[in-house]
């Protein structure tokens, strides 16, 4: 057998919070990172600020604004020159909340851009990087051992956008549901914000783009066979203090981690959550294809990774193709 190469991962944004405290543990498993943010500069500086310089010198800086297409794409074709090397696993994590915005606001395409960033940045990175990770070495070098390794795909879900869970009912605004996607069939621009062609309500805008990210888990994982690939997706717990929430107003910065933490139980430290995102990218225990790993909405120690229940919204087969054919096209791939 010839000498392994080592293995290569692709993170969105880690700037803060759990992307940003998933870089530690890939490198410490062995992994080579690129880090994908929409400032370099940023990126460099903050991750300095916690990693070692041997462990900076296995982390590689791209520069893509998820929200702007077009930097997806041009971002995308560097990656593909600059690396011999195709990608072995790819993490989708950055996301943007802002559930206080008065009017939506919009990608340089002109779609609402929660939706923007959160799913037609990454459906598109996913897509324009497939074939370099399908490609990918079957056996790959961590810390000087020869693992076998298969490729994947880890994506962040969340609880509010799987409607089978409590935390998926909250009326507040409203819990997520792409009802006839009449917003994506009639292009997705301006006036229209939703994807179900709605009222714009920025919370649900959110929870609508997580459940995006879902189903397009679901139905990758349809598309391409879990021989060739293991696609799937994660809840890492409600890590209550991370940047996500800052538009929210500061009583409830305040108050939500104290909440989470003693009422709920559902708090997770930021360091947890993200050896949680690069466990289920990188070991062998979590490649099963389609599944939603949970470690549950009240923590409790040593607690096990389990497959988690998604709502219909999620799974439906017409629903996961429509959502995944229409993306396609608004995306600029069909
Ligand atoms: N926090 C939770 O309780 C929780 C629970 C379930 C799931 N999640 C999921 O976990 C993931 C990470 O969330 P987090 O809590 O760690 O949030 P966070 O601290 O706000 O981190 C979000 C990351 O996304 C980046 N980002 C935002 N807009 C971007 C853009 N246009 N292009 C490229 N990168 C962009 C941010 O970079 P900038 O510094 O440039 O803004 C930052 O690095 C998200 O997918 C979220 O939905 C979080």
């Amino acid at each position: 057998m010839g000498k392994s190469i080592k293995g290569l991962v692709l993170i969105t944004g880690t700037t803060s919070g759990v992307g940003l405290n998933t870089l530690k543990p890939l490198l410490r498993f062995g992994w080579e990172v690129i880090a994908v943010n929409r400032s370099n500069k940023r990126a460099v500086e903050i991750a300095q600020k916690s990693l070692t310089d041997s462990e900076m010198k296995n982390i590689h800086f791209i520069e893509i604004d998820l929200s702007d297409l077009d930097d997806v794409r041009n971002g995308c074709y560097e990656i593909l020159k600059k690396f011999h090397n195709p990608i072995n696993s790819i993490i989708c994590n950055a996301a943007v909340y802002k559930p206080r915005l008065r009017k939506p606001e919009r990608s340089p395409q002109g779609f609402e851009n929660s939706m923007a960033v959160n799913h037609f940045g990454h459906f598109l990175l996913i897509n324009l990087l497939l074939d370099n990770i399908l490609s990918s070495e079957k056996e790959i070098d961590l810390n000087g051992r020869a693992i076998k390794f298969k490729p994947r795909i880890t994506v962040l879900g969340t609880v509010t956008a799987n409607y089978s869970e409590l935390g998926g009912r909250i009326p507040i605004p409203a819990p997520a549901d792409l009802g006839n996607l009449s917003g994506f069939k009639n292009g997705f621009l301006s006036p229209i914000s939703m994807a179900n062609g709605k009222k714009f309500k920025p919370g649900k805008a959110y929870k609508d783009s997580k459940l995006c990210n879902m189903v397009t888990v679901q139905e990758l994982s349809k598309k391409y066979p879990k021989e060739r690939i293991i696609i799937n997706s994660l809840y890492p717990g409600c890590v209550a203090d991370t940047k996500l929430f800052r538009d929210t107003p500061w009583l409830f910065r305040f108050l939500f981690p104290i909440f989470q933490k003693f009422i709920t139980k559902g708090y997770v430290s930021q360091r947890l959550a993200g050896e949680r995102v690069a466990q289920v990218a990188t070991l062998e225990e979590y490649a099963k294809p389609a599944v939603h790993w949970s470690w549950g909405n009240r923590q409790k120690l040593g607690r096990k990774a389990f497959s988690q229940k998604l709502s219909k919204r999620i799974i439906d087969s017409n629903i996961s193709r429509q959502t995944y054919e229409l993306t396609r096209k608004l995306v600029g791939l069909a």
